[in-house]
């Protein structure tokens, strides 16, 4: 056991603890900068300071949230009247995460595949960011489908970046959540999103093993097994929920405490209700906690609300922390829509 194992067995329960979830709030200042432009926010670095402190200081969040992924710009920013952030959340109970990965750029030789990059430095910032507070850390790959993708290659850089990454996490004292996201893009069916799901996993549990990643000390942050986007037949809720969990439970170890997903671009009803149905049907014989980690899917009510303007954080912190609370429910199996 070095140092870090007992307080890393600790903060990946305290994350995943029953009714609450992980807030995603970790875009890049490219991806914030997208956001706020579809809505005429001005994309300043004030503004994006601004956006940050209505959601942590929205009250009574730490009821449902247990803790929130930051992006570098954010870990280093305060309130306007001068608290930092890491501060106001240690304050209200949330843990502070971190995104440590710098994005995903082109496969070399692969056309239309991704790999996510980051590790060059990793272990000092990793060190540096848990100086500042920061008490787990997330890495997001990426893998498209369509009929000829993705490769095993894709599969196999993207799963030892995971693992690489995972691993410097747990060396020095923050929990993994290990991000393998399916994208939703594409006409695909269910079925074929299974099989590509279930192969990423394979992969990626694969690599945490040969890498030494200890499975009870991380979080995965899985997409659910969905139709494609443009799929002339879009599967149901119970299919979404049944197909996600078989899915997991043919590749997720036991001891992984958590599953906390992500939203992918299904509407703010849609992830509630699949994640509500995963619970109401495997509820107490899933291994592992089934839980959330969305971002757009909790933030995006309150972000077109607030559109930049003071007057309007009340009510957009009111919005936030309704979808908060939906989320919650769901993760009780207890939503109604
Ligand atoms: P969405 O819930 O908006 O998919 O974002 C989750 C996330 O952290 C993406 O990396």
């Amino acid at each position: 056991m070095n140092n870090y194992t007992q307080e890393l067995r600790d903060t990946a329960k305290a994350m995943v603890v029953e009714g609450k979830g992980i807030l995603a709030m970790d875009e890049s200042n490219g991806t914030c900068n997208n956001r706020f432009d579809k809505l005429g926010i001005p994309a300043t670095e004030d503004n994006r300071r601004a956006y940050r402190e209505l959601i942590l200081t929205t009250p009574n969040l730490s009821n449902y949230i247990s803790g929130a992924i930051l992006y570098d710009e954010t870990i280093r920013q305060s309130t306007q009247d001068g608290k930092s952030f890491v501060e106001v959340m240690q304050n209200a109970g949330m843990i502070p995460g971190i995104k440590v990965d710098t994005g995903a750029k082109d496969l070399a030789r692969r056309p239309n595949e991704k790999v996510t990059e980051g590790l060059d430095g990793l272990r000092d910032r990793i060190i540096e960011y848990y100086q500042m507070g920061a008490r787990f850390a997330k890495w997001r790959a990426v893998i498209t489908i369509s009929d000829r993708i993705p490769s095993d290659g894709c599969l196999e850089a993207n799963a030892h970046g995971l693992a690489r990454y995972a691993a410097l996490c747990q060396e020095n004292g923050l929990v993994p959540i290990v991000e393998p996201e399916v994208l939703v893009d594409g006409d695909h069916s269910l079925n074929r999103c299974y099989e590509v799901t279930e192969k990423t996993l394979h992969e990626v549990f694969r690599q945490l093993y040969v890498q030494n990643v200890a499975y009870d000390r991380m979080i995965l942050k899985p997409s659910m097994v969905i139709s494609g986007a443009n799929c002339p037949i879009q599967a149901s809720v119970e299919q979404v929920a049944k197909a996600t969990m078989e899915c997991l439970l043919n590749t997720v170890p036991s001891n992984v405490p958590g599953i906390a997903f992500l939203s992918g671009g299904q509407s703010n009803i849609k992830a509630s209700a699949h994640l509500n149905a995963m619970n109401q049907i495997y509820g107490v014989q899933a291994p592992w906690r089934v839980t959330f980690s969305y971002a757009r899917a909790i933030q995006q009510p309150a972000l077109e609300h607030w559109r930049g303007n003071a007057s309007n954080v009340a009510e957009a912190q009111k919005l936030l922390l309704h979808r908060a609370k939906c989320n919650s429910a769901a993760s009780l199996g207890n939503y109604n829509a």
